[in-house]
């Protein structure tokens, strides 16, 4: 068997595009109701995927007029679905700005032992500026310092999960000995941000540790990847970029001791399909006729820090000076910087450019056939762009259903994508080890 592909289904409000929860495909159900997610957890199960991913942002960074999100909270909606499941990996979301590393190792051990050992941790820094508002410090933390701050916190969740060696459960009912204390250890943990004696006051999972997911792509964000990420989601327009990032971040990792393939990158994807490309077209149209001006106004804002885009013809070329530089930004800068990239290389009016961030918000978006979609995914893996893709469809469940439907069995029947599952947790999932206690 050769390499084979990686797929994720970030689930996210009715779908990825921006209009998705009004348009009649997607799902009927509250986005507060659990049976939303496991509906599609076990459709994404069914269809053999690596795993489902949730965001989480820590704040009401979406205008409620019209932006839904899939509102439940990432742990406790996992720790439900893991009750729902048996193969598919879970990756949740948790910042290391804002959640004490004790909370969080704890959390996520507990996540791991709930799952049989199919969580996954994306690590975030948060970027949503309400986030600094809603937990007390005076404004959001500089970009660099969430960063440096983020490095000393894997230091202390690593030791916090190795505090446990892996046998030191013995339950020994007839000898009277529930757990060696020799293989329980403190981590005494004096550092510039965080105090932690230890141990955490739960055994260890059966992965180790939760597989380190993360999704900053600036410099700060790549060289943290480069050190800790098993799995990177990543956000790109074009696949000459997707290939930069995935030489660039792939050639960091022998400096730090790490191998090529110890870390997979999935770019981000939605694919609308139809069964020719006129009725794909048709769908998009359809769903962008449904999308609101002001709505990705205020979005594209979010993404700059709050920068005020509403005195801009709508109708006129942009031009990178619209934008603020990038450098400034203390928000997402990567998406920023792909944001910018577009402006310059495409050179499209504000609403044109709305309309190209409603699909997926800065991600690759896709319109055409199944078989087109199969070669699209196939040239990207098979020429250094990807190790596989973070599926982002674009209405939920429906473009989920047709992605498993019609594009699934092209990439099996092309040898590059698993017919069952052959492990039972994230880690082999992705085929990754797993660490050493
Ligand atoms: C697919 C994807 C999902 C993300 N999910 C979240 C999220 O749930 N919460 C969050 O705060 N940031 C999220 N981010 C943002 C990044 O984690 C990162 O914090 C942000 O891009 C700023 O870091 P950077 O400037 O290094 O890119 C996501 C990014 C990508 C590409």
């Amino acid at each position: 068997m050769g390499r084979q592909l990686h797929l994720n289904v970030f689930i996210n409000s009715r779908g990825h595009h921006e209009a998705s929860w009004r348009h009649p495909d997607s799902s009927k159900l509250p986005l507060t109701d659990i049976d939303y997610t496991v509906d599609i957890a076990r459709k994404a199960e069914a269809a053999l995927f690596d795993s489902i991913f949730l965001a989480d942002v820590l704040g009401l960074w979406n205008d409620v007029r019209a932006t839904p999100f899939n509102w439940l909270e990432p742990i406790t909606t996992l720790a439900a679905t893991a009750m729902a499941t048996k193969r598919i990996g879970m990756i949740g979301t948790c910042s290391t700005t804002y959640t004490e590393p004790y909370n969080l190792a704890r959390q996520f051990a507990s996540l791991d032992h709930i799952s049989r050992g199919r969580i996954g941790w994306n690590i975030v820094t948060t970027w949503s500026h309400q986030a600094g508002a809603n937990y007390g410090s005076a404004g959001q933390m500089p970009h660099a310092d969430r960063y440096e701050r983020a490095e000393e916190y894997m230091a202390v969740v690593n030791a916090l999960w190795d505090s446990w060696a892996d046998d030191a459960v013995v339950d020994d009912r007839d000898g009277g000995l529930y757990a060696d204390p020799a293989k329980v250890h403190a981590i005494n943990h004096k550092g510039q941000f965080y105090q932690v004696e230890g141990p955490l006051n739960i055994p260890r999972g059966p992965q180790g540790r939760p597989v380190f997911v993360q999704a900053g792509s600036s410099e700060a964000g790549r060289a943290f990847a480069a050190r800790h990420a098993e799995a990177v989601f990543t956000a790109h327009m074009e696949k000459g970029t997707a290939k930069d990032f995935y030489s660039d971040l792939k050639g960091r990792l022998p400096a730090v001791g790490r191998k090529p393939e110890d870390v997979i990158i999935l770019p981000g994807f939605s694919p609308i399909l139809g069964s020719t490309e006129a009725e794909a077209q048709a769908y998009s149209e359809e769903l962008n006729a449904l999308a609101d001006i002001q709505i990705g106004l205020t979005r594209l804002s979010g993404r700059f820090g709050g920068h005020d885009f509403s005195t801009l013809p709508l109708d006129q070329p942009l031009s990178p000076d619209d934008f603020p530089d990038p450098e400034t930004v203390q928000a997402a800068r990567s998406r920023t910087e792909v944001i910018i990239g577009v402006v310059r290389n495409e050179r499209p009016t504000m609403r044109q450019l709305l309309a190209k961030l409603a699909g997926a918000r800065g991600h690759f978006t896709f319109t055409g056939t199944p078989e087109q979609c199969a070669d699209l995914l196939q040239d990207w893996f098979e020429t250094g762009a990807a190790d596989g893709f973070n599926i982002m469809p674009p209405v939920l469940p429906r473009s989920l259903e047709v992605f498993a439907a019609e594009v699934i069995p092209i990439l099996q029947k092309r040898g590059l994508f698993r017919t069952e599952y052959t492990g039972t947790t994230l880690r082999e999932n992705f085929g990754l080890s797993r660490p050493a206690a």
